[in-house]
């Protein structure tokens, strides 16, 4: 049983998915967990506590006071969980974790929890597409709760779309995963990364580019969530699959890079930026295509912004941080005052005077170089192995924070 004595809060929101939540428990049990049920107001309306309490063997909690006017103790609650699983989470119940409002017992648990939460959104594809639930995820995933995807369905509304809460079975794999991994080197950590090229717009059909692909990138969140970490991935257009369980933030341009970056950074252990980020952009893109006219044409380009050198100023004394450097000449020296001028923990240097390192490859050569001056150089690697090696130096600078 892979849940042997896991303690599972399994919070109920107002949802129709709600009826899909006695079978979770049911599973949650079957797989040796001790589950306690906590239930909104509108929860009760889509299913019954009785059911829930028979299914869990343990008395359902609704409300801040029991009907015999006893204190249901939240507090108590939020320690004593392994986990906590909100499935189904609301809309609502969703905005309401992420203002921290305290207006229910479950509010109240999520807020006084030490444990990981684990959500299972669930609603109308509308809802789930509104920018206001996109930034409430956005809010919870930056704070380190597991937010698990909604899968594209029919809907209980009658519409066909996003939002459908993900079911029972895969919930079950969620949370098992959620415990087998917690005793690898990164379990609980929530790391930040950026990968693939940026597109700086010329015109609404045209674009500055490079030639990264992500596979790096990719391989990096392979070989992080391999040692047990949460990784948020934020990247431009990538030319291969982002692997399942990693959370993909997908940007366009540096400006939109630099500010889901920033949204997500507050809230993780720590930052590999991977990205090849456009240096410049065109001023002022064109809104309609540009015609040819046979003359010569111009583009005026201004600087990006630095994502890893903004990251390196807002950094705080337990978050590591890691970047790249891609160096053609004197290439330790540049990329150790990059390290220092940026503020990182340590730095990745690739040289393009190595044959079989760099863009579109399946191999790469990297060096790598820390802080007190020390230096690593691996030789001619697959990109994975190369992923893996860099998350190998990667573990013990942030377990050196824990
Ligand atoms: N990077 C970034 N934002 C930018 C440019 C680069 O976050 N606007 C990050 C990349 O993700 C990578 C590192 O900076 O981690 C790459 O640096 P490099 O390619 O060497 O470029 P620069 O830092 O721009 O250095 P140089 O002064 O040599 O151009």
């Amino acid at each position: 049983m892979r849940l042997s004595g896991k303690r599972i809060i399994l919070g109920i929101s107002g949802s129709i998915a709600a009826y899909k939540s006695a079978s979770i428990c049911r599973l949650l049990i079957s797989e040796g967990a001790e589950v306690q049920v906590v239930m909104t107001e509108s929860a009760i309306q889509f299913i019954t506590p009785l059911t829930l309490s028979v299914l869990s063997k343990n008395p359902v909690a609704t409300g801040m006071v029991r009907p015999d006017q006893t204190w249901e103790n939240h507090i108590e609650k939020g320690l004593w969980a392994d986990l906590i699983l909100v499935a189904p989470a609301s809309a609502q119940t969703l905005s309401a974790f992420a203002e921290g409002r305290c207006e229910n017992l479950l509010q109240a648990v999520f807020l006084s929890a030490r444990c990981p939460v684990m959500v299972a959104p669930a609603m109308d594809h509308d809802m789930y597409l509104h920018p206001s639930t996109s930034h409430n995820l956005a809010v919870l995933k930056s704070r380190g709760t597991l937010v698990l995807d909604t899968v594209t369905g029919e809907l209980a509304s009658g519409l066909y779309g996003e939002g459908r809460m993900q079911e029972p079975e895969t919930i079950l794999e969620r949370v098992c995963l959620h415990f087998s991994n917690r005793n690898l080197p990164l379990s609980g950590k929530t790391i930040l990364l950026s990968a693939g090229p940026t597109r700086e717009p010329i015109d609404p059909v045209r674009f500055i580019s490079n030639h990264s692909t992500g596979k790096m990138g990719i391989a990096l969140a392979q070989a992080l969530q391999e040692s047990g970490a949460h990784v948020i991935l934020v990247a431009g257009p990538l030319q291969r699959p982002v692997p399942k369980g990693i959370e993909h933030v997908p940007v366009e341009t540096a400006a939109q890079m630099l500010m889901e970056c920033l949204r997500y950074f507050p809230g993780c252990d720590g930052a590999i930026m991977s990205a090849a980020v456009a240096d410049y952009r065109p001023v002022n893109p064109h809104d309609q295509k540009l015609k040819k006219n046979g003359a010569e044409l111009n583009l005026n380009l201004e600087p990006t912004a630095d994502i890893l050198a903004t990251l390196g100023q807002q950094k705080s004394a337990n978050q590591v941080l890691v970047g790249f450097a891609l160096e053609t000449e004197n290439e330790l020296e540049h990329a150790q005052s990059k390290l220092e001028r940026k503020n990182l923990d340590l730095i990745v240097l690739n040289s393009l005077r190595d044959v079989g390192a760099g863009f579109g490859t399946d191999t790469n050569k990297v060096t790598l170089l820390f802080r007190d001056k020390k230096t690593v150089e691996f030789p001619l690697l697959s990109k994975d192995e190369t992923a893996r090696r860099i998350v190998d130096s990667f573990i013990p600078l942030i377990n050196a924070n824990a």
